[in-house]
């Protein structure tokens, strides 16, 4: 909480502390009303750093005894302000103790030990266990933990730490304890702990050289049908791991638990990974194939931070996507290996372009490195997570996939049990591959999304092809002037036979891995030995995160859509052309012209639609529509009216000139095959959704009959919710109305598919402030729960025609509900704010409307330093 004025941090003032703990034996004893802490820190001097003060982090901590070795502490032997407790120390060698009294159960914020339905459980990172005991609670700071848990045996038969089990037992008066041993060493936001009634699932993974492990997945008892998926997703994410990095897991125990009241999607505590419920807990007749992909990347992810996060940690929160950059990359390489790699590709860009971008574009732009925060929970960003993996991917792609391996070997080798920074990631990159990677740094300090204007010209006499590439990067909050990056651009040249043309250059280009690497801020690059003047197709697979423009034609554009041999940019090209259509759209509207939809789009879909030679999940994401997140940061000022209108004849221009197209694909696309969560049937189902969608827009009475029947006799959540999504997004109301109705109905007890329900209808076009009112007064919503605020609030704000409503009622209801949970749950409510913070790419009066919700919640008494930080930001100039 925010005491006077919040305390920025910055990058350049880093030092290591003065006493490191080699151990910490941590007593948690659990009682009705209150928690006793009890923590001894075995301490050692930094020898390499002068000052002899005990600086220990500590909030809410209700002190009951502290002692430095043997001696007693009194108020006069330390200063505990501002949540810091300071001591002097004369030993190199001694032991700190602090008995301290916390209040988990009224915790609301989840972090550090709190209540979660009827259990306890712990989130730590990013600083967390400062609410638990005083502590160096900084990620530099590694010890091995013991740990005790005592507590109530009939209510918490369950209690669980990290590391390995290694004494248990009966208490007095009905009490029972459990001691945990973490050999690893490890910094203090990757400790964890649980207690509760919990069921459990075993199973065992051996691995490569022959160690037994057993993996245990903990859920409430009610939820011990949904745990398979994740426990099989686990073990394929072991194999993989060994597979490709060489990594292999190191305890013999390996620990799942999933809690309904969870900030975030999971986190990696070493041995005992905490996972919200959402995000882990699946069946097929509740998860749809969506699901079943997040859960299973979510699961991989938190699993592979065991080596890039947990063996190998970040020096400061500074470096954050040292382990998040690398892991996301790594998570996203693994579903590429076990799924199918342009579709990952196309769905990984199309998320970085709808988040990243856009925050790269306004006033949260920061380095995939910040310089400086205020609150480190407000770094955990699409910038510091996408972006970040985009970087990692880019030295993939300069050095090869094998120097990348060698590096990463030497990167963990190196490194093992050692807390350190990006520099220390990319030195091993570059000392195994020898490629000066100085200049390709930037891209870790330097904010903004690239601009690459390319331009072309062909010499027929000479048969020479001449790109020019000029790339520019816009100001960023803080950064006016930026140096030109290392871009890494992959390409091809088509001939007119849409086949490529062998591509020879004397420039800075790779003939293996097909890659130009441009560095400098224009670049001319010759291509000889040309006949033809060829279409370029550049950037494919999207080799770097920059705006590329080139001026193609529609029918060039077209062109590409079909014949292109990167699969990936077919998909780019359409979406260009999509993007393009739309917004010419818009102007005309604004102008109050008739909207027609230009004929190669059209006849663009219908080729798509029809190519067989195409797998229905990239048929799928070729023919689904960029959303408003990437309208909107494609142009200058945000008229959303027109937007909605452009996008919206679009959609129906293709869905009434295809209405048979889209009858048939969604009927042959049916099965009555059991349900297998996998890359073809999952394809099969996308492409039966959308099919279903576009013929219901056509507003046949044969599609929404097909959707009742659908629903009704679904045998899986992925065809319930494909036949929801498109009834919802029709106007039957009556069809609507009853269909959530029996939803809610079979459903009511089970809580991921309330989650969904909730979120179905705030997504429901014509969804109204007054609308949403209600649902939060529904019993199934909970202010408290983040799943269920997420649901409603978040879903409401993705509603665009909804929440953007011209009289502004949606972003006034925003900031009441930031104003509430600022004193709930500020990280939470600090994540809500970003939901305005583009105000100023709108028309004059939406961005007044926003921006006087983001001056009603900066004026919100007791502001959290978290909602505090965002809200002033975003209203910065
Ligand atoms: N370490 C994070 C979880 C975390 C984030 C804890 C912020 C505390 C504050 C975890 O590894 C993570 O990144 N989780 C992601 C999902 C992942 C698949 C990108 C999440 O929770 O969204
Ligand atoms: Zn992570």
């Amino acid at each position: 909480m925010r005491t006077q004025d919040p305390k920025t941090i910055y990058l350049k003032e880093y030092q290591q502390p003065a006493y490191w703990v080699e151990h910490i034996n941590l007593t948690v004893r659990l009682f009705e009303g209150y928690t006793e802490v009890a923590s001894e820190l075995r301490l050692k001097k930094n020898p390499t750093v002068d000052s002899r003060e005990l600086v220990l982090n500590g909030v809410g901590q209700s002190i009951q005894s502290l002692h430095l070795g043997d001696q007693p502490l009194s108020e006069d032997d330390y200063q505990y302000s501002d949540n810091i407790l300071r001591l002097q120390c004369d030993a190199d060698e001694v032991q700190f103790r602090a008995v301290t009294h916390i209040d988990p159960q009224n915790n609301t914020s989840l972090e550090g030990l709190y209540q979660s339905g009827t259990m306890y459980c712990t989130q730590c990172e990013a600083e967390g266990f400062r609410k638990i005991t005083f502590y160096p609670d900084r990620p530099d700071v590694m010890a091995s933990f013991t740990t005790r848990i005592e507590a109530d045996a009939k209510h918490f038969p369950v209690l669980l730490s990290n590391g390995n089990p290694v004494d248990s037992g009966a208490l007095e008066g009905g009490r029972h304890y459990a001691v945990w041993e973490d050999p690893f060493p490890k910094p203090s936001y990757l400790f964890a702990l649980v207690a509760g009634d919990l069921a459990s699932k075993d199973d065992r993974f051996t691995t490569f050289s022959g160690r037994e492990a057993t993996l245990r997945i903990f859920v409430e008892p009610q939820n011990a049908h949904k745990v398979d998926f994740a426990l099989t997703s686990l073990k394929k994410a072991m194999t993989w791991d060994e597979e490709v990095y060489g990594r292999e897991y190191d305890l013999d125990l390996f620990m799942i638990v999933a809690s309904d009241f969870f900030n975030m999607g999971a986190m990696e505590n070493k041995g005992l990974n905490i996972f919200n419920s959402a995000a882990v807990l699946a069946s097929p007749d509740t998860s749809n194939d969506q699901r079943f992909e997040r859960i299973e990347g979510i699961v991989a992810h938190e699993y592979f931070h065991n080596w890039s996060g947990n063996r190998v940690t970040c020096r400061d929160w500074f470096q954050l996507s040292l382990k998040e950059g690398f892991t996301v990359f790594r998570d996203t390489e693994f579903s590429s290996d076990t799924h199918d790699r342009a579709v990952k590709r196309i769905e990984t860009v199309a998320g970085l372009r709808a988040g990243q971008f856009p925050e790269d574009n306004g006033p949260m732009a920061h380095p995939v490195r910040p310089d400086s925060y205020i609150e480190i929970n407000n770094f955990y960003t699409a910038t510091v997570y996408e972006k970040g993996a985009e970087v990692v991917r880019m030295i993939h792609t300069l050095i090869s996939a094998e120097y990348f391996r060698r590096g990463s070997d030497l990167y963990f080798e190196r490194f093992d049990g050692q807390a350190v920074t990006t520099d220390d990631f990319v030195a091993c990159m570059e000392e195994v591959s020898g490629l000066d990677l100085t200049q390709f740094k930037r891209w870790y300090s330097q904010a903004g999304t690239p601009r690459l204007t390319v331009t072309d010209q062909f010499d027929a006499g000479k048969g020479t092809y001449t790109l020019s590439f000029h790339q520019s990067c816009p100001a960023t909050p803080g950064q006016t002037e930026k140096s030109p990056f290392v871009i890494p651009i992959k390409l091809g040249l088509l001939g007119a036979d849409g086949q490529d043309l062998p591509i020879t250059t004397k420039a800075n280009y790779n003939a293996d891995t097909e890659v130009l690497t441009i560095t400098d801020e224009v670049t001319e690059v010759v291509f000889t030995g040309l006949s033809e003047r060829p279409v370029p197709s550049l950037l494919r697979d999207f080799s770097a995160p920059v705006k590329l423009s080139f001026g193609y034609s529609n029918e060039q554009l077209a062109f590409l859509a079909a014949n292109d041999a990167n699969g990936f940019n077919r998909w780019d090209a359409l979406q260009q052309l999509y993007l393009r259509a739309i917004l010419s759209m818009a102007t005309d509207h604004r102008a109050g012209r008739t909207l027609s939809a230009p004929s190669v789009v059209v006849e663009a879909v219908a080729t798509v639609a029809g190519d067989a030679s195409l797998s229905p999940a990239i048929r799928a994401s070729m023919l689904t529509l960029p959303g408003y997140a990437i309208l909107k940061d494609a142009v200058d000022v945000v008229y959303i009216d027109d937007l909605i209108a452009a996008r919206k004849h679009l959609v129906k221009t293709l869905a009434s000139r295809y209405r048979d197209i889209w009858r048939s694909l969604t009927e042959k696309l049916s099965s009555d095959a059991p349900y297998e969560f996998n890359a073809e049937e999952s394809g099969r189902r996308q492409l039966q959704g959308l099919s279903l969608w576009y013929w219901l827009k056509a507003g046949d009475q044969a599609a929404f009959d097909f959707a009742a029947e659908l629903y009704a006799g679904a045998t899986n959540q992925t065809d319930r919710s494909n036949a929801l999504r498109a009834v919802l997004a029709g106007d039957a109301e009556a069809l609507q109305q009853s269909l959530l109705s029996d939803f809610y109905e079979r459903w009511q007890s089970d809580t991921q598919m309330v989650e969904q329900w909730l979120t179905m209808q705030a997504g429901t076009p014509g969804m109204t402030v007054a609308g949403i009112e209600t649902l939060m007064q529904h019993p199934a919503f909970d202010i408290k729960n983040p799943n269920k605020v997420r649901s409603v609030i978040v879903g409401f704000a993705m509603n665009t025609e909804s929440f953007h409503d011209e009289k502004g009622e949606g972003y006034a209801l925003l900031a009441s509900v930031v104003r509430q949970l600022n004193a709930l749950n500020p990280q939470l409510a600090a994540r809500l704010v970003t939901l305005l913070s583009d105000w100023k790419r709108y028309d004059t009066a939406r961005g007044r409307m926003m921006a006087s919700a983001l001056e009603t919640i900066l004026a919100t008494e007791s502001l959290s330093s978290n909602v505090f930080e965002m809200a002033q930001r975003a209203l910065k100039d």
